[in-house]
């Protein structure tokens, strides 16, 4: 039977927020553009508006009576008669009520409230009656309900912008027919799958050049009279629906104006139509994240003026074609995550020197280039994981000179890394290499000063870690991430430590490090996640790491260490404790009670005694609902890309009955097992409302099973094997519905098993060794205990093999962690959409950010489920 470690996902998040942003959003303008003065009419409508309005961050201030309303903030005037035609509103943090005053400017003609807050308001309806607008810019406003179909009487509107209020929707789109002079619409995030005649709609505004639908829970690209007539369209935006067929073929009718069109994540099914690459204008084309399969058609060299093209996360198959290496404006080239197959060479990028950003990974291809090649281009980034490179070191590389990010990790490299390689990384700043077979000694690392992110885990580096910690020539470096877990580092941990206080980071698993853990660690500050687990280090841990009070994680388990210490208590950032396998001695100390967030408590396999503390109610985090914690994650941005961790903290949560992966911030686990833990099991415990993993098996636990085990709703594993527990099994145990995994085997219970659909869906195994337990799904009859049938010997045919795979978790090794790039790609990508837009008003730069941060949960979560 195969050992299998469930594995734990650990997301860190840190935001590198842009530097200081300020709030001044205004339009600030001369005051000498006019010497007319404001209209009276207009100007004592602004102030009405001005009254509904909640302005807590004062920002209309400028607007008094007794001062010219055409030099208040954000008012425009025309020059000539002093009346108001522009309102630039945005990104104020206005809230309140739109009085209808406004009605009051007659001669407004540009209407801007994006980025203020209404409160899920709906859209005022008098707006439908403002005929002068030309602008109406209502986006990121918090509006709710449904768009009002007066708006449809506004003949002048060019440009109206409703988008990214996720509370709106629409009945249906005919109002529209009147907005003849349209030429930018934005309806995303609008609710708009009650129209399903979008399409013929939109198609109708011969002027119609940009529009953005994405998120609008559409659900068809298919119009209803069979063809669409779109005569000026140049920006198609539709990702975020679901489409669920094939892409139609009335795009290629739209080959002499679009240039820019994506449709990531629209669930579009089917093969690539080949007449797409026929749009000779596109400059940026996003099919990414869809389930598209079939090959890449040849004519993508068709695409002479394509810029951006993303691919990824397909299931398409096949060879990429040659007709690639045509384009010779491609700066970003998505192709990750498919099924390609065979060869990429010279060839392919032949004309590709404006080639920056390159994401292959997960696309079973194999790089084939002559080792003297030097590449038409310059990459920044470079991810090309399981993308077969080696065995030789890629010689290439040594040309990329701006080079910001190089993932190629389990590319098949092996054998030495080249001596230029750690000099050539001077521009650096994420490095992966891991699951290769690189040999290097690692005091030949050389690390620049750029460089941040350092993964080499699971490869054949060696010599005494020391000699890479202690370099001089690194002793201004800015690391964050080492992650050198799964090599053959030796010797003690050194006491360089005060030359890595960057370090957010460590992870020096499985080598073949000994010694103490030095007192000179506590310059690790900002360390979040410390593992040295499957070393072996041994005595103390010293008090000194209570400096390093923004540990999330700690790993030490399968190394020698000696007793768990009191202060542990005061790491109250700990999430997860992972010190199992580590011959710890003595009494689990009551502090561990102060640690609150503390989701993963293992300290499974030593040789503690003493009791159980009754105190485990206190650690919230298992006992009380909570909601979603963003410091779980851990995410890093570094110019234009970003990167997050995972951490892959093998744990035992069903004994090997089950492999999964799941985000650590669903896990709560208690396992204490194999150790000599005496006295009862605290019947506090059952305070533990969120628990799902418990295991206190392989101890001398006496007692009975707490009464109200039953009260912890969530528990999906229990096992209580081989203590002394005795009395009945407390008949709560049958409201645990979610319970996939019980061993009671081998302690003194008696009575009947209560009856309920879990309890008996468990193999006998579990329940046997107890001689005085009966009924389902036991053989012994509960009505016929009396007469003394042979209780013991079921419990004698104890199946050895079965035992020992149940138990083989616990104490061996464990899998290297490891770090995957999920959030370079997503990060990247929704950048891109939420960006695109406001690159140029970097005015909007604080809500770029908070949107991204938003979605980012999202592609967290997907990246999470992968
Ligand atoms: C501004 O006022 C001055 C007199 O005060 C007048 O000469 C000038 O023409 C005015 N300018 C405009 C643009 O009306
Ligand atoms: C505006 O539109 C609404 C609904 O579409 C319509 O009932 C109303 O008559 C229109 N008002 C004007 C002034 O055109
Ligand atoms: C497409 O639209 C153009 C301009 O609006 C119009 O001239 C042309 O007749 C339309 N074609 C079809 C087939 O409807
Ligand atoms: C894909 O789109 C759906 C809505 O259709 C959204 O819920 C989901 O978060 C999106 N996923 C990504 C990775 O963008
Ligand atoms: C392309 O447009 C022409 C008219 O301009 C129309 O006849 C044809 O059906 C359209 N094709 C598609 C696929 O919509
Ligand atoms: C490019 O498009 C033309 C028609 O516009 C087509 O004949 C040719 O086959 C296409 N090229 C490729 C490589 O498919
Ligand atoms: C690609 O996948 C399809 C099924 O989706 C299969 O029929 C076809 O043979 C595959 N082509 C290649 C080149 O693997
Ligand atoms: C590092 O980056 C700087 C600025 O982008 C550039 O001038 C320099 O040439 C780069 N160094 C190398 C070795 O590429
Ligand atoms: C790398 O750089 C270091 C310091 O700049 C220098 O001593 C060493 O010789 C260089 N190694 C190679 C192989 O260029
Ligand atoms: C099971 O739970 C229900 C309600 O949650 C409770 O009323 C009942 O007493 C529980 N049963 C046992 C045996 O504890
Ligand atoms: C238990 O024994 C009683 C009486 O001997 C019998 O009626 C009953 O069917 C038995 N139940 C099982 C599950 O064997």
């Amino acid at each position: 039977m195969a050992t299998s470690f469930a594995t734990l996902h650990v997301l860190f998040l840190v935001w590198f927020l842009p530097s200081t942003f300020s709030l001044s959003f205004f339009f600030f303008k001369a005051e000498s553009i006019s010497n007319v003065s404001c209209y009276e009419k207009d100007k004592q409508a602004l102030l009405t508006l001005k009254r509904g309005f909640t302005d807590h961050g004062h920002v209309l201030s400028s607007w008094s009576d007794h001062k010219d309303c055409c030099i208040w903030d954000g008012v425009f005037c025309d020059k000539l008669i002093g009346r108001v035609t522009e309102l630039h509103l945005n990104n104020l943090r206005l809230g309140g009520e739109i009085s209808g005053s406004l009605l009051q400017l007659e001669h407004l003609n540009y209407l801007n409230l994006r980025y203020n807050d209404f409160n899920c308001t709906p859209i005022p309806t008098f707006l439908g009656s403002m005929f002068s607008l030309t602008l109406l810019d209502l986006s990121s406003a918090n509006f709710c309900g449904l768009i009002p179909h007066q708006l449809g009487n506004l003949s002048s509107l060019r440009y109206p912008s409703l988008g990214d209020n996720d509370g709106l929707y629409v009945d249906n789109l005919r109002w529209m027919s009147g907005l003849s002079a349209i030429q930018y619409l934005d309806l995303s995030l609008a609710d708009l799958h009650r129209e399903v005649d979008w399409l013929q709609i939109m198609s109708k505004f011969p002027s119609l050049s940009e529009l953005y639908l994405y998120y609008c829970q559409l659900d068809s690209l298919n119009p209803s009279l069979g063809f669409v007539n779109f005569t000026s369209l140049r920006v198609l935006y539709l990702y975020g629906n679901h489409f669920n067929h094939e892409i139609p073929n009335w795009f290629s009718n739209l080959s002499t104006s679009l240039l820019r069109l994506d449709m990531y994540n629209s669930s579009l099914k089917g093969n690539i139509p080949p007449s797409i690459f026929n749009l000779e204008k596109l400059e940026d084309l996003d099919l990414g994240f869809n389930s598209l399969n079939g090959p890449i058609p040849s004519s993508v060299g068709n695409l002479s003026l394509i810029r951006k093209l993303y691919l990824d996360q397909n299931q398409l198959n096949g060879t990429i074609p040659k007709s690639l290496g045509l384009l010779s404006r491609l700066e970003t080239f998505y192709v990750g995550k498919n099924s390609l197959t065979g060869t990429v060479d010279e060839g392919h990028f032949r004309k590709l020197s404006k080639l920056k950003h390159l994401y292959m990974s997960e696309a079973r291809l194999f790089f084939n280039v002559n080792s003297n090649w030097v590449p038409p281009f310059q990459l920044n980034y470079a991810s090309m994981s399981s993308v077969k490179i080696g065995p030789k070191f890629p010689s290439w590389l040594q040309s990329q000179r701006s080079l910001i990010f190089l993932d190629m990790s389990m590319s098949g490299i092996s054998g030495k890394a080249p001596g230029w390689f750690w000099n050539w990384t001077s521009n650096i700043t994420v490095i992966n290499l891991s699951n290769n077979h690189i040999e290097c000694d690692v005091s030949d690392i050389f690390l620049s000063s750029t460089i941040k992110v350092l993964n080499i885990a699971n490869n054949s580096f060696y010599g005494p870690i020391s000699t890479f910690l202690c370099q001089k020539k690194i002793s201004k470096n800015k690391l964050e991430v080492l992650e050198a877990s799964n090599n053959l580092l030796s010797g003690e941990l050194s006491h360089c430590w005060k030359y890595w206080q960057s370090l957010i980071r460590l992870n020096l698993g499985s080598n073949n490090l000994v010694g103490r853990i030095p007192y000179s660690m506590e310059a690790l500050v900002k360390l979040q996640s410390l593992r040295l687990q499957n070393n072996s280090i041994y005595g103390d841990i010293p008090s000194s790491l209570k400096k390093c009070s923004n540990l999330r994680l700690i790993d030490m388990g399968d190394n020698y260490l000696s007793i768990i210490p009191l202060w542990i208590g005061e790491m109250t950032n700990l999430l997860v404790l992972r010190l199992r396998s580590c011959e710890f001695k003595g009494y689990i100390p009551q502090q561990i009670c102060q640690l609150s967030s503390l989701r993963v408590l293992d300290l499974a396999n030593n040789s503690l005694s003493g009791s159980i503390p009754n105190c485990l109610k206190n650690i919230s985090a298992m006992a009380l609902p909570n909601s979603y914690d963003i410091s779980l994650s851990y995410q890093m941005s570094f110019t234009d890309s970003s990167i997050s961790y995972f951490e892959n903290v093998p744990l035992v949560p069903k004994g090997n009955e089950m492999e999964y992966e799941e985000n650590l911030e669903l896990v709560r686990l208690i396992d204490l097992s194999s150790n000599k833990l005496s006295g009862s099991i605290p019947a506090e415990i059952s305070d533990l409302s969120k628990l799902r993993f418990l295991n206190l098996s392989q101890n001398h636990l006496v007692g009975k099973i707490p009464e109200k085990i039953g009260s912890m709703k969530e528990l999906e594993s229990v096992d209580l094997s081989r203590n002394h527990l005795s009395g009945e099994i407390p008949p709560s145990m049958s409201n645990l519905t979610f319970l996939g995994l019980l061993d009671l085997s081998y302690n003194n219970l008696s009575g009947r098993i209560p009856s309920s659909t879990q309890l008996q869906s468990f193999d006998a195994v579990r329940y046997i060794g107890n001689p005085q337990l009966c009924g389902d799904p036991l053989p012994k009859n509960c009505t016929i205990e009396e007469q003394s049938l042979n209780g013991s010997s079921i419990g004698s045919v104890e199946d050895d093999s079965k035992n020992s795979s149940f138990y083989i978790g616990m104490g061996v090794g464990f899998s290297i962690g490891f770090w995957a790039i999920c959030g370079a790609l997503f990060f990247n990508r929704t950048w891109r959409h939420a960006y695109f837009r406001f690159a140029d008003e970097i005015k909007d730069w604080i809500y770029v950010t908070t949107m991204i941060k938003m979605n980012l949960l999202e592609k967290l979560r997907v990246c999470l489920s992968k």
